[in-house]
């Protein structure tokens, strides 16, 4: 295991170009042209920056993990978290930071780690990271709209079904779902329209290399269920959904 130290964003002054790396290795080439992600993201750098971590490794120096969260208020019961899953969170979290709203809960972004660290237990630490940076802001609990890494195998399967796919142990078929469930989350509700991507057919041919002779539904790598493409109206629809889940955030 490499030696891990944990470096909060705004410690870092070069911090997301010494990290985007994990961020380029990590989605398809179409998850990166979100709209409303897009928009927002870069928000967490700038407003939040006591909310990004990255695990540097001192003997190799580099960042082998990256977690980005953002502080969020909501009042309503959690079984209530809104369809629209990060994108809603996520826009949210900025607008009620320009109307200075306080902040109750924490939200999960994204957590990555590097392809040559895959399987070693890193994701278990980024988690319990987050948590942490939750507990150090005085929020609860951690709230994160998972996108399971594993769904883009069985992209036909609904998301319902896919939930319900357990291993012999007993555990979910997902790893990153296990390792949620795993480190005491709940699974609260899908969201089914978490993270859109909206674009002309000819900017998904380019994304995905593929063609697209008819309208219908298609598979594209990377994606959790089929992209829609409709060529009457030069338009290519995916819609992902996620999972949201609970992390308590214990004193
Ligand atoms: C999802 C992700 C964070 C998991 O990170 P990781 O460091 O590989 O995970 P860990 O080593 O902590 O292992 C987590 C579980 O996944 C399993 N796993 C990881 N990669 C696997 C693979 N290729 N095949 C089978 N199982 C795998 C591990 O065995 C472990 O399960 P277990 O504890 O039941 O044995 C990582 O794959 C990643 O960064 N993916 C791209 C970005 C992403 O999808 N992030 C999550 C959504 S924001």
């Amino acid at each position: 295991m490499p030696n891990l130290i944990r470096i909060m964003t705004d410690k870092e002054p070069d911090f997301h170009r010494k990290t985007v790396h994990l961020i380029n290795s990590a989605f398809p080439d179409f998850a990166f042209h979100g709209a409303v992600i897009n928009k927002y993201w870069r928000n967490l750098y700038e407003r939040f920056a006591d909310y990004q971590f990255g695990l540097f490794d001192t003997e190799s120096n580099e960042y082998l993990a990256l977690g980005n969260s953002f502080p969020l208020f909501w009042n309503r019961p959690l079984e209530e978290l809104p369809d629209g899953g990060i994108e809603w969170a996520l826009v949210s979290s900025v607008e009620q930071n320009d109307h200075g709203t306080q902040p109750n809960l924490l939200c999960a972004f994204q957590i990555i780690t590097s392809p040559n660290m895959r399987r070693a237990g890193l994701s278990y630490k980024a988690v319990e990271i987050m948590i942490d940076v939750a507990r150090e802001h005085g929020l609860g609990p951690l709230i994160a709209p998972v996108r399971p890494n594993r769904k883009s195998e069985h992209p036909r399967t609904s998301m319902e079904d896919y939930l319900a796919w357990k291993r012999n142990d007993g555990l979910p078929f997902d790893d990153w779902l296990r390792v949620h469930l795993r480190l005491g989350g709940r699974f609260i509700r899908i969201c089914p329209r978490s993270f859109i991507v909206e674009n002309s057919i000819a900017k998904w041919r380019e994304w995905t290399g593929m063609e697209f002779p008819a309208s219908g539904d298609y598979l594209v790598p990377g994606a959790l269920v089929p992209v829609t493409i409709n060529l009457e109206s030069d338009r290519g629809t995916y819609v992902e959904p996620n999972v949201w889940t609970v992390h308590e955030v214990r004193e």
